[in-house]
């Protein structure tokens, strides 16, 4: 499975021959200046929330590409009403099989609210299934024991986490992450785009790798083969 960083915690998967974009928060991110979205291709749109560090650019890149937005039902909703004709509402525990797998929306301990404050439902994260990989994406959350869950809805080949604290659960708590959900594989995201987040990347790795698991931190723009 090919996987491509954007920044912070954005990132595209291909998957069955789709392309499924998370979180796009590019054109506001100082970091990512390099990335132009008018050149990222999506299928679908999957938002964990409400928050604009995940929503920012989905607008634009679903109007463009024709991109099926996937969230929330009130997060949904909220580009429903700014004219987006595809979206597919979810919420907590719920799934759904799309034709490049099946999802499932988990808890996640976080908060959401839209950019304009209207409320913006529940948090999640993302578990997809499909016959080449599964994988977990954790949105923005606590460590929180609803993650021991997850091997039961699927054996996850890698888990993508959010290792920046402050806003989130930091490195530590991402290793404990890791375990429970039962991955050796994480790819590390919501870090470094603002000064609470800013993460020693060599510690953070060591760290992994004294718990005898393997943390990832692609550059932004760089694609890995997972
Ligand atoms: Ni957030
Ligand atoms: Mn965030």
């Amino acid at each position: 499975m090919q996987f491509t960083y954007f920044g912070h915690s954005c990132f595209s998967v291909t998957v069955n021959g789709k392309k499924l974009l998370f979180d796009p928060f590019i054109s506001g991110n100082e970091l990512a200046l390099a990335i132009d979205i008018n050149c990222i291709e999506a299928d679908y749109i999957l938002l964990s929330h409400g928050h604009f560090d995940h929503v920012a650019d989905a607008e634009v890149i679903a109007k463009r590409t024709g991109a099926t937005i996937i969230a929330n039902y009130e997060v949904a909703m909220w580009f429903a009403g700014k004219g987006i004709e595809k979206y597919h509402p979810m919420n907590s525990g719920g799934k759904w099989q799309f034709d490049f797998g099946t999802l499932k929306c988990v808890n996640a301990i976080h908060s959401s609210s839209l950019p304009d404050g209207a409320y913006g439902g529940t948090p999640l994260g993302f578990i997809i299934m499909n016959d080449e990989q599964n994988f977990y994406y954790a949105g923005d959350t606590a460590l929180t024991l609803d993650m021991q869950l997850i091997p039961l809805f699927a054996n996850i080949d890698f888990a993508v986490l959010p290792i920046g604290d402050n806003f989130t659960m930091g490195i530590t708590d991402a290793v404990q992450a890791a375990k429970m959900v039962q991955t050796k594989l994480v790819i590390g995201v919501h870090y470094d785009t603002f000064g609470f987040i800013k993460t020693d990347h060599q510690k953070a790795m060591g760290l992994f790798k004294t718990n005898e698991l393997e943390l990832k931190l692609p550059a932004i723009g760089e694609t890995i083969v997972l």
